[in-house]
């Protein structure tokens, strides 16, 4: 086991910084102790003085190091990315560390109009109509995004994909970070709900999708009297295609579960490679019904003292789908519990009770589990794992799930504080776990393989940072992989309360930042960004000259569905309308600052399909189309081809312009669409 200490030169800016600041506190206090508080202080905007600038805003000389830290000049890049989930907005952000700047937000699951997702059918709106219809046969628009994970190549990351989970439909959405569009998304044929994924295996061959409440696969009507029989939990591996960069649904299949609350996941890495280790609560199998005098999900469901860590060998459970040994469920390939058990897919491990966070340390060998009812966060130990299973198991669940001895696995508790929740690494031999009632962030020092990392005593408390407030997840940068990086740590925190200018009673969240680049029990909080969006649950933090996004698309006429020129898309010279009965079609060219052509002649009735190429090659030269009343928006960036089509039902002058500011004259960059009445005489031709 190596852990990289990646890259040292961040770390000597921080210092260089560092240095920089505390001698301008210096200045500070020696200026104060000479002269006393000046009665006549310049507001901050009319000096270039450091000092008197602190001295107005009423910063202190922890807050100018703060701002050192993370103050990105103009022009200036990032040293990370951070992928987070957008929450109920079914979104994701691309945002810079340490700058905390918002770069873009990614359109996934919900209707964007920027980038125009889901605008017009053929195009975008085409990826979420084949990523699920609703109950009412029309595409979902809206999603609960959770935990993203990037791809990964020998359990690091590799820059090249990124997946998302909806909780909400259980759904899985591909996006290539090559262009950072979503280029898919998947619905779980077999249940509803999710949301032990996204995790990515090692050489991200199968994409983790865990299961959440429980309820009868298929979709099929029971009884919740019929809990224990007909209700089951799941997991799904979707197989991604690297090449494609697609999931293969055909290559893909889900194991059956008891109908315990499955909660998150995280995959085996190196020693514990091919192997998934998932959460679970409601293990007491509570079915609610307050309003009938039954103990509400929330005490029924923590009951137990011990929940269960699933134990998953998803190497074998892949074989055993390759063999054909599966039952066919809603068309998707289920292995059942019974054949898991008999094949020896499924251990279960007692964790303290309503457990949250299952993570894998990056040398593989343990797993941190955090109990919410519990102080402590429990390792266990993948080799203790390995020698019980061998042994076999003297107790199992009622559904036969052979449950392993508590003591012949555990590695150690550590008690860390009040409501732990997940844990992430650094490159020092520390975890970090949020502490969500506590509001705060544990630094805890790791055994085994780590121990020499660091001076503290293997398995204890660190120190604590105080956040705000109610922390759920936390991310540190490549943190889940096999070589953390120990730079910075994002605290992402449920409530925001009184940490940013009122905005009425919805607040936004509230990103920190933590500086976890020195060891021992400095671990400073530097920065607050409220995220003006859904709960953002999780996400992933890379080393930006991992990601290679093209500036431009490499050819005009660029599919971006495809990823590949299509031979079809209009091109200089050949713009045109062309009419097939009722069928029209127009190829379009979009260069600064027109579109050819700028007059489309139709009749009411026909059916339109729309192609337009942008030509341009210059960097940032994107041109938006909107057709106003036909709801119509789509953003053309350079060298890219869109298409959409829709039916000409409402006649009259309709003028089409451009949507971004390309150039001086960009209003002139319009033309206008004329639909004749059918009815009119000059119809008829
Ligand atoms: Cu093209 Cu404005």
């Amino acid at each position: 086991m190596t852990l990289n200490r990646k890259s040292t030169r961040p770390l000597m800016l921080v210092t260089v910084l560092m240095i920089l600041a505390a001698m301008a506190v210096l200045v500070v206090s020696c200026r104060n102790n000479a002269g006393g508080p000046s009665t006549n202080a310049p507001t901050a905007g009319t000096t270039e003085d450091i000092n008197a600038i602190a001295a107005a805003r009423g910063l202190t000389p922890q807050d100018l190091v703060n701002a050192a830290k993370t103050y990105t000049p103009s022009g200036k890049h990032d040293e990370y990315y951070l992928f987070a989930s957008g929450g109920q907005s079914g979104q994701m952000y691309a945002i810079g560390l340490p700058s905390m700047r918002i770069i873009k937000q990614l359109a996934v699951f919900t209707p964007e109009p920027w980038q125009g997702f889901g605008y017009g059918e053929l195009g975008t709106l085409r990826i979420l109509r084949e990523g699920g219809l609703g109950a009412d046969g029309k595409p979902l628009t809206w999603a609960d995004t959770h935990h993203p994970a990037l791809s990964e190549t020998n359990g690091e990351y590799d820059g090249q994909f990124l997946f998302i989970n909806d909780k909400a439909n259980a759904r899985v959405a591909v996006i290539d970070l090559r262009d950072f569009e979503t280029k898919q998304i998947v619905n779980n044929p077999i249940t509803l709900s999710d949301h032990g994924g996204t995790f990515a295996t090692p050489n991200t061959e199968w994409i983790i999708e865990g299961g959440q409440y429980a309820m009868p696969l298929g979709f099929k009507y029971s009884s919740i009297e019929n809990y224990e029989s007909d209700y089951r939990g799941m997991i799904t591996f979707w197989h991604f295609n690297r090449e494609a960069g697609r999931i293969v649904p055909e290559e893909s299949f889900a194991i059956e579960l008891p109908p315990y609350w499955q909660d998150l996941c995280d995959s085996g890495k190196l020693v514990s490679d091919g192997w998934v280790f998932c959460n679970s609560i409601n293990t007491e199998m509570a079915t609610g019904g307050v309003e009938l005098g039954n103990p509400p999900f929330e005490s029924g469901a923590s009951q137990n003292d011990m929940d269960f860590l699933h134990v998953i060998n998803l190497k074998k459970a892949a074989e055993v789908y390759a063999a054909g040994n599966y039952d066919d469920v809603n068309g998707f390939p289920v292995i059942s519990l019974d054949t898991a058990i008999a094949e020896g897919l499924l251990h279960f491990v007692p964790e303290p009770k309503s457990p949250h966070g299952s993570d894998v340390t990056p040398d593989g060998e343990f797993i941190v589990v955090a109990g919410k009812l519990d102080p402590h966060v429990t390792v266990f130990s993948f080799q203790k794992i390995m020698a019980a299973i061998e042994k076999g198991a003297s107790d199992f669940d009622p559904f036969g799930v052979p449950i392993l001895d508590f003591d012949d696995v555990m590695e150690a508790q550590v008690e860390l504080g009040l409501g732990p929740l997940h844990t992430q690494f650094d490159n020092k031999g520390y975890a970090y776990t949020s502490l969500f009632l506590e509001s705060a962030v544990a630094r805890w020092s790791l055994g085994g393989s780590f121990d020499k990392l660091n001076e503290d005593p293997p398995w204890t408390l660190v120190t604590k940072t105080p956040v705000h407030y109610n922390i759920g997840h936390l991310v540190a940068a490549e943190g889940d992989t096999v070589s953390p990086d120990g730079t910075w740590l994002v605290a992402m925190n449920k409530w925001a309360v009184d940490r940013f200018m009122p905005v009425g009673p919805l607040l936004p969240q509230n990103f920190q930042l933590l500086d976890i680049s020195q060891p021992g029990t400095n671990m400073p909080l530097v920065y607050d960004m409220p995220l003006p969006d859904g709960e953002p649950h999780y996400a992933q933090i890379i080393k930006a000259d991992k990601v290679k996004p093209w500036d431009v698309y490499p050819e005009v006429g660029w599919d971006s569905s495809t990823m590949s020129v299509w031979e079809g898309a209009p091109k200089q010279g050949e713009e045109r309308v062309e009419r097939d009965g009722n069928n029209v079609t127009v190829y379009m060219t979009a260069i600064r600052s027109h579109f050819t052509p700028e007059r489309v002649e139709i009749r009411k009735g026909d059916h339109v399909t729309w192609h337009i190429t942008n030509i341009e090659r210059a960097l940032d030269a994107t041109h938006g189309f909107a057709l106003p009343d036909y709801n119509i928006h789509v953003s053309i960036e350079p060298g890219k081809v869109v298409s959409f089509e829709f039916d000409a039902v409402q006649d009259g002058v309709f003028s089409y312009y451009c949507t971004e500011f390309c150039s001086a004259l960009h209003l002139e960059m319009m033309g206008y669409m004329l639909v004749e009445p059918s009815d009119s005489a000059s119809a008829a031709d």
